[in-house]
């Protein structure tokens, strides 16, 4: 079996000063590259080697197996996470933009609650606006942690709060990163599309079909 690393949806100095090509080439190329890596080895180790993405991390929680679970949720998270990012400035349009409405008021009170639960996430994880049940919510999630093991949650949007996100470009400053993404940098169409309940899909692998025969 083999996952693979997803390729780019934009270059990789497609952002500017947002996002550096070096924190591509960094977070991208070399950091995703690992957690892709490291769960194809430990699914092979843990006899998932026929499961999808997905299905290998719901297996690894399941199971209390701690390395396997955080490095196939690493792999799915920034599969998402790169689709949640775009270099052309958007705004929540449409469906998206009465429920966050609806929800908390309006789209600025929705982005400050977003940047205080990202910014505050104690240590490494990823800052969450998910449907949980049908509602929606901001969450956090530690280390490789994520909505695909957890019932009744569909992934909206995400941010990586992991120092390797931002330290390149912004050093200590998480605020300044979350801040300049959730000003400049979201794909808000593609937050729309996640309210099908589909997002989890959107970031998944199935195993090749080879390996498993
Ligand atoms: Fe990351």
């Amino acid at each position: 079996m083999a996952f693979e690393l997803p390729p780019l949806p934009y270059a990789t100095d497609a952002f500017g000063d947002i996002i550096s090509a070096e924190t591509f080439e960094f977070h991208w190329g070399k950091h995703h590259r690992t957690y892709v890596a490291n769960t194809n080895k430990q699914a092979r180790e843990a006899g998932l080697q026929d499961r999808s993405l997905s299905e290998v991390i719901r297996a690894a929680k399941e199971r209390g197996d701690k390395g396997l679970f955080n490095n196939s949720g690493q792999l799915w998270n920034h599969s998402f996470y790169w689709q949640c990012l775009s270099p052309e400035p958007q705004q929540p349009t449409g469906m998206l933009r009465k429920k966050i409405e609806e929800a908390f008021g309006t789209v600025e009170a929705m982005l400050e609650q977003l940047k205080t639960e990202a910014v505050g996430h104690f240590a490494s994880g990823w800052g969450w606006l998910v449907l949980d049940r049908g509602e929606l919510k901001i969450t956090s999630l530690h280390d490789g942690d994520t909505p695909v093991a957890y019932d009744g949650m569909t992934p909206l949007l995400t941010i990586d709060v992991w120092e390797h996100a931002y330290y390149i470009d912004y050093r200590n400053a998480r605020a300044d990163y979350v801040d300049a993404l959730l000003k400049r940098a979201i794909n808000w169409e593609f937050v729309g599309q996640n309210l099908d309940g589909r997002g989890v899909e959107r970031a998944d692998q199935e195993p090749e079909m080879a390996a498993a025969v």
